[in-house]
């Protein structure tokens, strides 16, 4: 059993911090997912407070990124996938046939774990998904739309003299951070983020940590990481998945601080 140190002093009662409850952004009711004969999800039911981060923790294969991913229906596409129970967006069935798979990518925005900008320019990444989806937009909007995005990613000092210069260039964590500004063009209501941080160093760990929680004033947040420190540092609500099973959630004081469940505690203090 490899013991972990984690400084639990940084989990504050963000909740309370915040000042209230905003409310529910997206709710499962007793969800499973079947991928053919494999369960990955079991009678998974959580409610998603909105302009919040929530954070998914849990082993290896237990179902984070399966979760994730029925969010905003990245799954459909996966043969043999299964879903049964409900999935509510602002109290909307997200898997009734009147909702196109579309529109729920709009309004749930996904970043993955390794950066994955176009092979363009900086400035065509972000114009791209915007004149796909937002017909007869004007040039200068566009314009406007990019550097706003980019600002609320924390990027425009860092890229704006190199707009028209690739994408590919830019560091793993500028990458990340553009990612995340494109997955913004569209006005989400909830950024989905799958282990953002792994392939990044502490300092652009640390600048997409402050980010995020700059953007949950706007956009509801949920990440999966493996990083418990990470959790500690920017969670308000956590959910514990152990097994395809939401073994243990709450706000982020109580999960770390008080875990109910020996699964959990045995979790945080390293034991898979
Ligand atoms: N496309 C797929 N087809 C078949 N099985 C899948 C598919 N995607 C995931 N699974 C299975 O579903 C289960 C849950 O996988 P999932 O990717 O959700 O785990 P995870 O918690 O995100 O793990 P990790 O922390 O390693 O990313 C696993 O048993 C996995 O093998
Ligand atoms: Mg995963």
């Amino acid at each position: 059993m490899a013991a972990v140190n984690i400084d639990f002093s940084q989990v504050t009662d963000r909740y309370i911090e915040d000042a209230g409850d905003a409310g529910i952004a997206l709710q499962t009711d007793h969800v499973n997912v079947w991928y053919s004969g494999t369960q990955a999800l079991k009678d998974v039911t959580i409610a998603i407070p909105k302009n919040r981060i929530t954070a998914f923790i849990g082993p290896s294969g237990c179902g984070k990124t399966t979760l994730l991913k029925c969010f905003n229906r990245m799954n459909d596409i996966v043969s043999g996938f299964r879903l049964e129970g409900k999935i509510t967006l602002h109290g909307e069935d997200l898997y009734n046939v009147s909702q196109s798979p579309i529109n729920t990518r709009r309004r749930i925005g996904m970043v993955f774990q390794q950066p994955n900008p176009f092979p363009m320019t900086i400035y065509d990444n972000l114009r791209l998904p915007i004149v796909e989806n937002m017909q007869g937009i004007s040039n200068s909007r566009v314009r406007q739309i990019i550097s706003e995005k980019l600002q609320a990613a924390n990027l425009y000092e860092e890229v704006k003299d190199r707009l028209h210069k690739s994408a590919l260039r830019l560091s793993g964590g500028q990458q990340q951070r553009l990612c995340i500004a494109r997955s913004l063009v569209l006005e989400p209501e909830i950024l989905l983020l799958d282990e953002p941080c792994s392939a990044l160093d502490h300092i652009s760990t640390f600048k997409i940590e402050n980010l995020l929680t700059d953007l949950k004033k706007n956009y509801t947040i949920v990440i999966v990481t493996h990083n418990l420190q990470q959790a500690t540092r920017i969670a308000d609500h956590v959910a514990f998945f152990y097994q395809g099973k939401i073994e243990e959630q709450g706000p982020a004081q109580e999960v770390f601080l008080k875990p109910q469940s020996e699964l959990t505690a045995n979790y945080l203090h390293g034991a898979y």
